[in-house]
This record gives structure tokens, sequence and C-alpha cells, in this order.
């Protein structure tokens, strides 16, 4: 079954008919939220909002272990992530959708694994390919089926957060080789690659990246909305045709 995981600006799937919530407990804590289980066209899928339903729960407070382990336990096989990004490159302007393909990681102080058990054996997995290549292709499929318009990969780069970046950081960042920066990435797509789960993401440019284009002299927090809301009506439409893939 898919999941979908809602960042900001996406904390419903109004396109969902809603069947039942659910209220889970893991090992690890409890989740965002309630699962929110449905259907889109008669497809069943689940849908879980990061930040919890009232964007409460800010990016390194996310309970990323109980979201992932909630989505799975409830028979979740593939997740896609929506999630809102700064742009680095002068390209994706504000609005753009892109199905990022590579991944640098700048958080700490996360819960960023399973296997951090004692006297269990030392598990190290993969990750040098860290989003479905099937799932990224069926996201891309539905873009187009969507008549939608979206850029095929790139290197999405995920800071600590809450505070955005300093523009001499994201020069470092861009340096790094990374095109984008959001907060929530990790340790979201290596939970669901230790627990088996396919897993993809799509990113919304909402803002040029600190010191960057319109954000030169400051990222104007104050109009991100108006570029937020109509990109995620695009992204629910997508996800809509994604479900039937
Ligand atoms: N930086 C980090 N995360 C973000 C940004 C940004 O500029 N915009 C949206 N999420």
């Amino acid at each position: 079954m898919l999941a979908i995981i809602g960042g900001t600006g996406f904390s419903q799937l109004s396109n969902l008919r809603i069947t039942h919530r659910q209220v889970m407990r893991t090992p690890y804590g409890e989740p965002s939220g309630p699962m929110t289980f449905g259907t889109i066209n008669q497809r069943e899928l689940m849908f879980l909002a990061r930040h919890g339903y009232g964007h409460t729960i800010p990016p390194h407070q996310v309970n990323y272990r109980a979201n992932l382990w909630a989505l799975r336990d409830q028979g979740a096989t593939s997740v896609i992530a929506v999630t809102s990004v700064g742009s680095i490159r002068a390209d994706l302007v504000p609005g753009t959708l892109v199905v990022p393909d590579q991944i640098i990681d700048y958080t700490y102080g996360r819960d960023f694994t399973y296997f951090d058990g004692k006297d269990k054996a030392v598990t190290h997995i993969d990750f040098t390919h860290p989003y479905s290549e099937k799932l990224r292709q069926i996201l891309l499929a539905a873009v187009k089926s969507a008549n939608e318009t979206c850029v095929d990969g790139g290197v999405h780069a995920i800071t600590q957060g809450p505070r955005l970046e300093t523009a001499a950081e994201i020069n470092r960042i861009e340096r790094d080789g990374a095109d984008m920066v959001g907060m929530t990435g990790m340790p979201e797509a290596a939970l669901a690659k230790e627990l088996g789960l396919a897993y993809a993401t799509i990113a919304v440019v909402v803002n040029y990246a600190a010191g960057r284009g319109n954000s030169r002299d400051g990222v104007p927090l104050e109009t991100i909305g108006t570029v937020m809301n109509p990109a995620m009506e695009r992204v629910r439409n997508i996800l809509e045709r994604a479900v039937e893939l």
C-alpha cells in the first residue's frame, strides 16, 4: 500500500475519501498524529501529516522513527514524501517541483536509526541511492499524467532548522553539490530504507535560499504561502495520478 507523508502546507490530502483514522503507538513513541486511511479513485492509501495536523511539530522534533514504523506496521510498502525546500540553483524558481535523486545530510541530534540496540549485531544499510528509483519513476509518470512539469533529479540538502540558513551556509551547501535545501528529508529517507520501504520525495520550491534571488537581503517568509498553496494543489493532482500507477 502507498503512504503519503505531507509536509508544511500539506497537512491534508483533500481529495482523499477518508475511511478511518487510527491512533498509533510504536516502540519508538507516538507518530506525529493519527494515521488517516482512505481512498482516491478507489485505491486505498494512508496519509500522515509530518508536523501534526495542527502543524505544531518542528522539523527537529518530528518522531521520524515512530512515523515510519507506524506506516509500515499498518501495511505501507511505499512512501511518497512531500517536502518544501529553498532553491539554491537559479533555475529552480519558486513554484518549481523537483523529484530529487540524491541527499546530503546536515542534520544532527535526531533519532536517525533503528539499529542502535545494544547487544545486537551492527547493521549497515546501503544508501548509495537514497531514493527508490522505481518510485521516483512512478512519481515522474504521475507528473506527466497530470499534465504537470517537474525537474527530474537534484541533490536535496537537509539542514537541522528550525532556523533558515546563513548566506555563507548556502554557499557552502552549494559547493558541496546541493541544488535545494529543506529540513525534513533526513533521517526520514534513511529510516525508510532501514525498514525496507520504497521511498521517494516530491519537493516543492517555496523560496530562494538565503542570499539567493529575492532572498539576497533575507528570505521573504511572508510571501512563501502565496507560492506554496497553489504548488501544493498541483502536488495533490499529481498524487492522485500516482496512486493509479
Ligand atoms: N531552507 C531550509 N528549509 C526550507 C527552506 C530553506 O530555504 N525553504 C523551505 N524549507
